[in-house]
């Protein structure tokens, strides 16, 4: 059977809806498809070349997003760069030598198990099929213990219930067998077997509701493209799919011109190019987004204690936001990658369930050593005190930048019922991210007032982003600001031109005071300073 016919056009769940409360009572579907309108109305995020009607799994960052994304951005690097003299940076580029790809495993091996519903022509992903059958048995599992511990209150003991309980038991029971036959699959490339655990777990096509599926495919997910104006000396050469490899390639150049010995790290963000073939769920999966990569560089056998080093600060960089806790969990990879002898996810809860955010790989000597034996050029660190030279090995954080924008979005998108029987929708984006500051309202357009307000800004903007609206009502222009998360407004009133003071107003609390207006940076950088997020690390 041929290939079914795909659109590489925008799904019409793009085109924006009214905003509605997304509270956890909506199907997870809706509180996306909210979570979608929210951040196209108020210029977070728009479909690219939406004119032409977009082109799927491609996104712009409007206004408000294009702050929040360099926000989120800053705080990665300051944490990574800045408070670790071991670490420093680059910015490789996009396009590298096609050997690259070979040296990497990604020309042989950086595929996706294909498998397409025959009825519905629509196409999957074998092993994100199972993975989301497996969700399922998780689903059950957790019914039972909230279950449990509604029964048993103060004396509910979570493990020993997990352990005892037959439905727990019986649903864990299949999560381990699927779980040891997906891997036995996926380990030795055996795609019969995996299209055979789909068909025997009677999974299903959400769409057609039918098991009509096709044989398991590998597709390779490398953007090719060709280098060179001159007919007949281009060749091809691919659009990176993770900025690692821009660091591995000039782990030389690194260590010698910033005079580092191990363990060190080098960092970088940037864009990276999947061609996804499961593209949906807005800017979770992507064909173009951008990584915020660190590899570092360790003696070999120390991997696994630094491995576990990184797994906790990077917890500590999540947690450190101040969004739910609960929110956050650790996922061990199944199927290792090609590369890597151990690994995990920080997986978030994103309005589609707990889904990866992060992952933290120990990837030992495999990609120094392949280019080694690729370039014929040695990547090795000589240690002065044992006299040794050796390819050190490599422990890598890499978190998703869009990702890690939908997780605060996500998580920060809330409908409150005021006292007065209204409705007001709030971003509470942590304060020091947030893409605008602080608001600037004259309570009229007149007597002095912009003028006032305008002075108060100009006060700022050199530390912070700040925002000035003097149209509509007032309490229309704070709504405005909830909506895109600004933790203070102020109301610029007749008595702030007679005595320098003015009305703050705290996104989070609603709580108005009068402050002078001498006092209005103090008060900002208390909230909004990114030292506040650092010095918790
Ligand atoms: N260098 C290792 C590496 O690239 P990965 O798990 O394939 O590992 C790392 O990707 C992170 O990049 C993921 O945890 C995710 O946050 C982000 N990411 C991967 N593919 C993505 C996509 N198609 N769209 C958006 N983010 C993606």
């Amino acid at each position: 059977m041929g290939s079914p016919e795909r659109s590489i056009f925008a799904p019409a769940s793009w085109q924006h809806s009214s905003t509605f409360a997304p509270d956890m009572s909506q199907p997870n579907e809706d509180r996306l498809k909210t979570l979608i309108g929210h951040a196209k109305e108020y210029g977070f995020v728009f479909p690219s070349s939406e004119i032409y009607d977009g082109l799927s799994a491609t996104y712009d960052y409007g206004p408000c997003g294009v702050e929040l994304k360099n926000n989120i951005r800053q705080y990665w690097w300051a944490a990574m760069v800045r408070l670790n003299e071991e670490i420093v940076g680059i910015d490789a580029a996009i396009f590298m030598h096609p050997t690259t790809w070979m040296a990497s495993g990604h020309v042989d091996a950086f595929n996706d198990p294909l498998i397409d519903n025959k009825d519905s022509k629509k196409r999957y992903r074998a092993d994100v099929l199972l993975e989301e059958h497996i969700a399922k048995y998780d689903q059950k599992i957790a019914k039972e213990v909230e279950k449990g511990r509604k029964k048993f209150g103060d004396a509910f003991d979570e493990a020993q219930y997990r352990a005892t309980n037959p439905n727990v038991k019986r649903s864990q029971d299949r999560i381990d067998a699927v779980e040891a036959r997906m891997k036995a699959a996926l380990d030795s490339n055996d795609l019969v077997a995996l299209r055979q655990l789909i068909l025997d777990e009677g999974i299903t096509c959400p769409v057609s509701g039918t098991a009509n599926w096709t044989d398991v495919r590998q597709f390779n997910l490398m953007f090719a493209t060709e280098l060179g104006s001159v007919s007949g000396e281009s060749s091809t050469i691919y659009l990176r799919p993770e900025t690692a490899q821009g660091i591995f390639v000039n782990f030389l150049n690194v260590q010698k011109s910033a005079r580092q010995k191990l363990p060190f790290g080098i960092a970088q963000s940037g864009k990276a190019f999947r061609n996804e073939i499961v593209a949906r769920q807005f800017i979770f999966r992507m064909r173009e987004f951008e990584q915020m990569e660190m590899q570092y560089f360790v003696k070999p056998g120390t991997e696994m204690q630094w491995y576990a080093h990184w797994k906790e600060k990077r917890m500590a960089w999540h947690r450190a936001l101040g969004l739910p806790t609960d929110h956050y969990r650790f996922h061990d990879h199944i199927k290792l990658a090609h590369y890597a002898n151990a690994a995990c996810d920080i997986e978030f809860q994103f309005p589609m369930g707990f889904k990866e955010l992060e992952g933290i790989h120990s990837r030992t000597d495999f990609d120094l050593g392949n280019h080694e034996k690729h370039s014929g050029k040695k990547l090795r660190f000589f240690d002065p005190e044992t006299n040794e030279s050796f390819v050190p090995y490599v422990v890598e954080t890499s978190i998703g930048l869009d990702r890690m924008f939908l997780a605060i979005l996500s998580a920060a998108h809330q409908v409150e019922k005021l006292e007065d029987g209204s409705e007001r929708e709030v971003l509470r984006i942590p304060a020091p991210l947030a893409p605008v500051k602080l608001a600037v309202l004259p309570l009229v357009k007149k007597d002095g007032l912009p003028e006032k307000a305008r002075t108060i800004i100009d006060g700022l903007k050199l530390e912070h982003n700040c925002q000035y609206d003097e149209k509509d009502s007032i309490g229309r222009r704070y709504r405005r600001q909830d909506a895109i998360g600004t933790p203070y407004a102020i109301t610029v009133d007749h008595q702030s031109v007679q005595d320098d003071t003015v009305t703050i107003r705290d996104r989070d609390t609603m709580r108005q005071e009068r402050v002078p207006i001498g006092e209005l940076g103090r008060i900002l950088s208390d909230k909004v300073d990114m030292r506040k997020l650092l010095k918790q690390l």
